[in-house]
C-alpha cells in the first residue's frame, strides 16, 4: 500500500509524526511525506523532533512546492492520502480547488480520482467558513477525522490520545485493525 502523508501548520503535528512512526514500525505501508513550511515551524515549537528524524520515518519525502513530484499527478499510483494535522488554510484551499502547494494538489488529486483522502482538521472554535469548507470537502469525498480523541478507552497518556486518532485514520485504509493502538469498544 502507498499512502501520502501531509503534515501542515496546525497544532498537533504529532498526529502526522506518530502516523509515520506506526507505519514504519509495523512495515505496513509505503509512506510519501510532504511537510509544509508552517508545519516545519510548528514541529520545532511543539516537539523535540529534528526534521531529518521525521523524514527518516518516511519512504519518500517531497518538498511542498515541488509540483514535479509524483504525488502531483493523478496517474501516479497511490492508495490515498492522510493530511494530519490539516490547517484551515490547507482545508480552505482544497475546498476551493486552489492547489498552490503539493499538499493541496494531493487533496485535489485524491478527490478527482476518487481516492481516499483523510483530513484531520485542527482548529477551535470554528467559523462558518471553516464549517462550510468541511462540508464541501466531505461532499466531494473526503473523510473528515477531527483531531478529537475519545476518552472511553481511558487514555493514560497523550500518546494514547494521539494513537486513537492515528488508529482511526488507518482504519479508513483497513490498516488500523490489528495494530493494537487502542482498545476498541467491541473488545
Ligand atoms: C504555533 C502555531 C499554531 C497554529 N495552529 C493552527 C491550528 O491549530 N489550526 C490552523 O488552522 N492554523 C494554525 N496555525 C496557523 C497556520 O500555521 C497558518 O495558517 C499557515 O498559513 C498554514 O499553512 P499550511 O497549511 O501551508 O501549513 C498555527 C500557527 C502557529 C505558529
Amino acid at each position: 500500500m502507498k499512502i501520502i502523508v501531509g503534515i501542515t501548520g496546525a497544532s498537533g503535528v504529532v498526529y502526522g509524526i506518530r502516523l509515520l512512526e506506526v507505519l514504519k514500525e509495523r512495515n505496513i505501508a509505503e509512506t510519501h511525506l510532504i511537510v509544509s513550511e508552517s508545519a516545519k515551524q510548528i514541529i520545532s515549537i511543539e516537539t523535540d523532533y529534528e526534521l531529518e528524524r521525521i523524514y527518516a520515518l518516511a519512504s519518500h519525502v517531497y518538498d511542498n512546492s515541488d509540483f514535479t513530484a509524483p504525488p502531483c499527478s493523478g496517474s501516479a499510483r497511490y492508495d490515498g492520502a492522510i493530511i494530519a494535522p490539516c490547517s484551515m488554510k490547507t482545508l480552505g484551499c482544497i475546498a476551493s480547488g486552489i492547489s498552490t502547494t503539493l499538499i493541496t494538489r494531493v487533496g485535489e488529486v485524491c478527490l478527482k480520482e476518487g481516492r481516499k483522502l483523510v483530513i484531520v482538521p485542527r482548529e477551535t472554535p470554528l467559523s462558518l467558513i471553516h464549517l462550510e469548507n468541511m462540508v464541501k470537502v466531505q461532499k466531494a469525498g473526503a473523510i473528515l477525522l477531527l483531531a478529537s480523541p475519545a476518552f472511553y478507552h481511558e487514555p493514560k497518556s497523550v500518546l494514547d490520545m494521539v494513537d486513537f486518532i492515528v488508529a482511526r485514520a488507518l482504519d479508513v485504509f483497513g490498516l488500523g485493525m490489528d495494530l493494537e493502538l487502542v482498545k476498541r469498544w467491541d473488545e
